[in-house]
This record gives C-alpha cells, sequence and structure tokens, in this order.
C-alpha cells in the first residue's frame, strides 16, 4: 500500500513538473543557428576564420601600440616581412634599435634589461651537475653594450598585431599602473627598478 502511494505522488509530481516544462519551453533552436558562424555545422570547407592581417606600415610610419601592462614586451607595430630571418649574427631589428642609432630614426631604443645577462652563476658540483651559486641573489651582469645573446630572437617575444574582424567583442582594457601607482604606457621601467616585483612578492 505504502509502495502504491508513493508511487502515484512521484508520477503525480512527473506530471506536474512536465506541465511546468512544457509552459516555459521555447521553439527549438535548429542546430545551424547555434554557435557563431553562419555556415554548414558539418563542412571545414566554407569555415574560414577571418584571415590574419599584421600592419603593412613601414617601419618610421606606424603606430606605436599602447602596452597591456607595466614592463610588457610591446607589439611590433611595423611591417617586418622584408627584414628576413633573425639568427644571431644577422638582425635587422638592431640597424634601427640599437640605442646609439634609435634616436635618429625614431626607433624605441633597445632597454638596458636585454644588455644584462640575469642567468643565475652555476658551478659543477660533486656529481658533475650544474647547479646555482647565490640562490637568492637577483644576478645581474651589465654586457657592457653588448645584446644579451639570450635576447638575439625579438620576435621569440615581441610580436607584431593582427587587425581582424572579432566574433566576440574583446573588453580588456589596458592597465599600465604600477605597483606603485606609476603609469607606463610608453615605455618600460623594469631595468630602473628590477628588485620591485621581488619586493612586493615578498610583501616588503
Ligand atoms: C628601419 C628601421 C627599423 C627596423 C629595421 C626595425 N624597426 Fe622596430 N621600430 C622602428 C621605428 C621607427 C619604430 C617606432 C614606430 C614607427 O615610427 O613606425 C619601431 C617600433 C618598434 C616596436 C614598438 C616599440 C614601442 O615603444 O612600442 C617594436 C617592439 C619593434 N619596433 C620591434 C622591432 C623588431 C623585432 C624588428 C626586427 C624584426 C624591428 N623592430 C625592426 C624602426 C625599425
Ligand atoms: C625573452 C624575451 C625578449 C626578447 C628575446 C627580446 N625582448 Fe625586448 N622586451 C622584452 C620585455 C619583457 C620588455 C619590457 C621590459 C624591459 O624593458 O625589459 C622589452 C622591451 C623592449 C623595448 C621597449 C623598451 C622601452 O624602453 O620601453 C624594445 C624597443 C625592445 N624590447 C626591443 C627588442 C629587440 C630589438 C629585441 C631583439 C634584439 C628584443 N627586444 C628581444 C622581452 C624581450
Amino acid at each position: 500500500m505504502k509502495t502504491n502511494k508513493m508511487i502515484s505522488s512521484l508520477v503525480l509530481a512527473s506530471i506536474l513538473m512536465s506541465g511546468v516544462y512544457a509552459a516555459v519551453a521555447k521553439k527549438p533552436i535548429d542546430e545551424n543557428q547555434l554557435g557563431m558562424r553562419s555556415s554548414d555545422l558539418y563542412s571545414e570547407v566554407n569555415a574560414k576564420p577571418d584571415g590574419t592581417r599584421y600592419s603593412t606600415d613601414a617601419a618610421g610610419t606606424s603606430k606605436k601600440i599602447q602596452r597591456a601592462y607595466p614592463d610588457a614586451p610591446p607589439m611590433i607595430p611595423h611591417d617586418i616581412s622584408d627584414f628576413g630571418e633573425i639568427t644571431k649574427d644577422n638582425n635587422a631589428c638592431l640597424g634601427c634599435h640599437m640605442p646609439d642609432v634609435a634616436t635618429t630614426v625614431q626607433a624605441t631604443p633597445i632597454p638596458p634589461t636585454h644588455f644584462t645577462s640575469f642567468r643565475p652563476n652555476v658551478a659543477l658540483d660533486k656529481s658533475g651537475r650544474f647547479v646555482e651559486v647565490d640562490h637568492d641573489k637577483i644576478v645581474k651582469q651589465d654586457l657592457k653594450g653588448a645584446l644579451w645573446q639570450g635576447r638575439f630572437n625579438c620576435t621569440q617575444c615581441h610580436a607584431p598585431q593582427s587587425q581582424g574582424k572579432l566574433r566576440v567583442e574583446n573588453k580588456f582594457k589596458t592597465d599600465c599602473l604600477d605597483p606603485v601607482g606609476r603609469k607606463y604606457e610608453k615605455r618600460s621601467y623594469l631595468h630602473e627598478d628590477l628588485e620591485i616585483g621581488v619586493k612586493v612578492g615578498n610583501g616588503l
């Protein structure tokens, strides 16, 4: 008897629930209207993304891109497609960005951080492995104007920016305040206050 009662109340409840669902259910959405592309969902042939369009402005005629956050590697605003491959011994970027020429061609000079080695000092231990010495120290070796070769490949960190139609609007706003409230939209300050991250990280 008890079980029968329970079953019938369950049936009643499910009838009531389906009534509620029926009242809120809208017309089904066709699967081709799902997602953000208008082409056939079962074929990739016509689904072309908006192409990559890097700046074609020649160096010297482009507009610098505002930095996203303090000490972000600035994006490359100008065309670099004719500068050839960057190698350790052949690097067209240096022709305009080395500090001694940069001001004459109005390019941003390569900052002092790129002329410094931050690799920690290492030594061989008894088992023949390299171990770090001076573990908690920021190692800073001034290379006296020579580019640190750990940075020779500029486009490893500096990238061009493609302009394209976005399906979803990007609402990101740049925030160039450093941890002590200074604004750095147009230049980096890392070389002036190298330890700032360490201080902030340690709550100092
Ligand atoms: C012919 C000179 C020239 C060459 C070669 C050149 N640049 Fe530039 N670069 C400039 C100038 C000038 C600017 C400033 C924007 C402008 O006037 O177009 C600039 C701007 C930049 C910026 C933005 C700096 C900022 O403060 O926002 C970056 C990053 C950059 N270049 C990287 C590179 C890289 C990487 C290469 C090599 C692949 C390169 N440039 C080669 C002249 C040059
Ligand atoms: C390992 C990553 C890395 C590589 C490789 C690298 N950069 Fe940078 N670059 C950065 C970062 C991070 C910053 C911002 C912080 C700073 O000044 O160090 C920067 C800043 C700059 C700036 C702006 C300086 C200012 O005062 O605002 C220029 C110009 C620049 N780099 C040029 C170059 C060129 C040219 C090369 C190749 C020779 C290069 N970088 C290689 C990471 C890199």
